[in-house]
């Protein structure tokens, strides 16, 4: 016989709040798509968030005082707090799925009857804590090796793994860790001879007109306040992060409109609980002394390098890398204020890392080559490559049906699809003529290839007209960034197999290049990476 003591309980059982696994299947014709990352569409509760700063050679060099490394991160669960009067069979049953361990209180006052459980309202509970996201140079970090607590660059990326376990969340086919939020300073001082060229060390020189720098203290990382994510009003979650270049002004009680002359940048993400997407707006703002800078919203392979980074990484993408051809990118991005004629707002970038005779990187920088591609929305970036500058011209174009056109051939070549191609610094066999990369703003060699709107990229679903996705006109984008990224031009050494392209990092943002006091704001929401089923590469694969 069931027992049913005459005594009832008030129990406050906190439960996290079931946020809306979607099991993302769309059904295309035979093929079945789902997401690869943690947090399909933006739409979990319970945020997983990071942000990086880095400098013109994707490294830290110097940590702003008292904001230690320039990693941190606003990672939590949204705990639904609900008082239900059980029965003792119930509260027993709880009591073993909890592991007794949860936070409980006796009341003996109630009857048994009044079943209706009461919601009580939400709390978060944040994994991060304000020492984590302070640590700096020197100090342990806990769990991680001791050698690197000396090396400022090392440190960052140590800190970064850490703040990923604190955040990891269990998942198949792999855990995931966090959406990050990049800034970068472009800034060099070139007689601090702290960035390499194409990987390899060189001394003080200068000066240099392809780079600013107003003295001691160009190449730094901005302020990074933070206001954890909080519950404003009932079931409205926000937070932030923001801050400025200029560190000797006082940001902590001024907003944009107050920060005069200023470079500044801001993320805030709000979302209503159980409804929607989180909403990231972004605002990004140059100055005369950092006029050149960057802001964007990535999401990162959780193990490898990413694209541009030559340390291990944390991210969402719940592989190593996504396979061209096969994914889609999809997402809504309303652009608010464009930023000038010198910004170059990417609708998509995506970034990997493989070398030039086609193996994939091992972190020799003198020979790993950065591969990035970028469609530039800003409708003022005009196309560099032109029938009698070639030299900025990817050697030939592929069409989507396969078919392939040089670009001497003045009457097919799509001239106007492209802003500009650059390749590796260490390419031995670059077609002539050529243009290769900045060699400094990264750790190592890169190529770029940058794309405008065009009729030959509406096939893949890109934007074909200037215009299309900028201030006026948000839109949700499904990008088909695999099947296109398999036709793009990339290096390789000649008579090398070429090489399956994988991608370890998508992302979208803006890079204002050298135009102090302008400023970009927009809003990303429902971000997800569609891939066929049955297609993940675990981790324990090779290849
Ligand atoms: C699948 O096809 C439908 C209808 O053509 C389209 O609306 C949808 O965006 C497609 N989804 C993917 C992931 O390609
Ligand atoms: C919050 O909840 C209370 C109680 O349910 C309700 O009276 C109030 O209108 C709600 N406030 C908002 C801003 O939704
Ligand atoms: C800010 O910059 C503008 C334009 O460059 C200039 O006219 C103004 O005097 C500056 N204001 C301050 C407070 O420096
Ligand atoms: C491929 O597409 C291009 C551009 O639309 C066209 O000019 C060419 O004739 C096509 N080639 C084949 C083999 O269909
Ligand atoms: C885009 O953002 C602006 C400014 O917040 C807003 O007025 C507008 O309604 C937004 N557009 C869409 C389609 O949400």
């Amino acid at each position: 016989m069931r027992k049913y003591l005459r005594y009832s309980i008030l129990f406050f059982i906190v439960l996290i709040s079931t946020s809306c696994k979607r099991s993302f299947s769309l059904n295309n014709g035979t093929k079945k798509y789902m997401s690869a990352i943690g947090d399909p569409g933006m739409q979990r509760d319970g945020l997983r968030v990071a942000i990086e700063s880095w400098n013109q050679c994707n490294e830290v060099g110097e940590e702003t005082p008292n904001f230690g490394s320039p990693r941190a991160a606003d990672c939590f669960d949204v705990i639904e707090v609900i008082q239900p009067v059980l029965t003792m069979d119930q509260y027993q049953k709880l009591l073993d799925m909890l592991g007794q361990s949860g936070t409980q209180k006796q009341d003996l006052s109630k009857e048994p009857g009044d079943e209706n459980p009461r919601k009580e309202g939400y709390t978060l509970q944040h994994k991060v804590t304000e020492h984590d996201n302070k640590l700096g140079v020197g100090t342990p970090i806990p769990g991680e090796s001791s050698k690197s607590f000396n090396n400022i660059d090392l440190y960052a990326a140590e800190k970064e793994v850490y703040l990923g376990s604190k955040c990891q969340v269990s998942d198949k086919p792999n855990s995931w860790q966090f959406w990050m939020i990049m800034l970068k300073n472009g800034n060099m001082d070139t007689y601090a001879a702290l960035c390499p060229k194409d990987g390899v060390k060189v001394g003080p020189y200068g000066p240099d007109h392809r780079f600013d720098c107003f003295g001691k203290g160009c190449m730094r990382h901005p302020t990074m306040h933070h206001k954890y994510t909080t519950l404003v009003g009932n079931d409205t979650l926000m937070g932030r992060f923001f801050g400025t270049w200029d560190v000797d002004s006082d940001l902590s009680k001024l907003g944009i409109d107050e920060v005069k002359n200023k470079s500044f940048y801001s993320v805030t993400w709000k979302k209503e609980i159980g409804k929607g997407s989180w909403v990231f707006h972004h605002v990004l703002k140059t100055s005369k002394r950092f006029p050149w800078l960057m802001l964007y919203l990535r999401s990162d392979a959780i193990q490898g390098f990413s694209g541009g980074y030559h340390y291990d990484t944390r991210g969402m993408i719940k592989t190593k890398y996504l396979v061209s051809p096969n994914f889609k990118v999809r997402f809504t991005l309303n652009v608010t204020k464009g930023g000038g004629s010198k910004s170059q707002f990417y609708l998509m970038d995506m970034g990997s890392c493989w070398k030039n005779n086609g193996q994939p990187c091992d972190g020799d920088v003198t020979s790993d080559v950065t591969r990035y591609s970028e469609m530039i929305i800003t409708p003022e970036t005009k196309s560099w490559c032109r029938p009698h500058k070639v030299e900025l011209c990817p050697p030939y174009h592929t069409f989507s049906n396969g078919s392939r056109v040089h670009r001497e051939d003045t009457r097919n070549y799509p001239y106007d699809a492209y802003h500009m191609y650059c390749g590796p610094g260490n390419g031995k066999h670059l077609a002539e003529p050529n243009r290769r990369c900045d060699p400094f703003s990264n750790p190592q060699a890169q190529e770029i290839l940058q794309i405008l709107p065009h009729p030959v990229w509406g096939e893949y679903g890109y934007p074909t007209k200037k215009g299309e996705g900028w201030i006026g006109d948000s839109k949700t984008w499904l990008l088909d960034v695999g099947r296109m990224s398999q036709n793009l031009y990339f290096y390789q050494d000649p008579g090398t197999q070429p090489i399956k392209r994988r991608w370890s990092s998508i992302d979208l943002g803006v890079e204002v290049y050298r135009d102090p006091d302008q400023v970009v704001e927009w809003t990303v929401s429902d971000f997800d990476i569609l891939v066929p089923e049955h297609s993940f590469t675990s981790l324990s694969n090779k290849n």
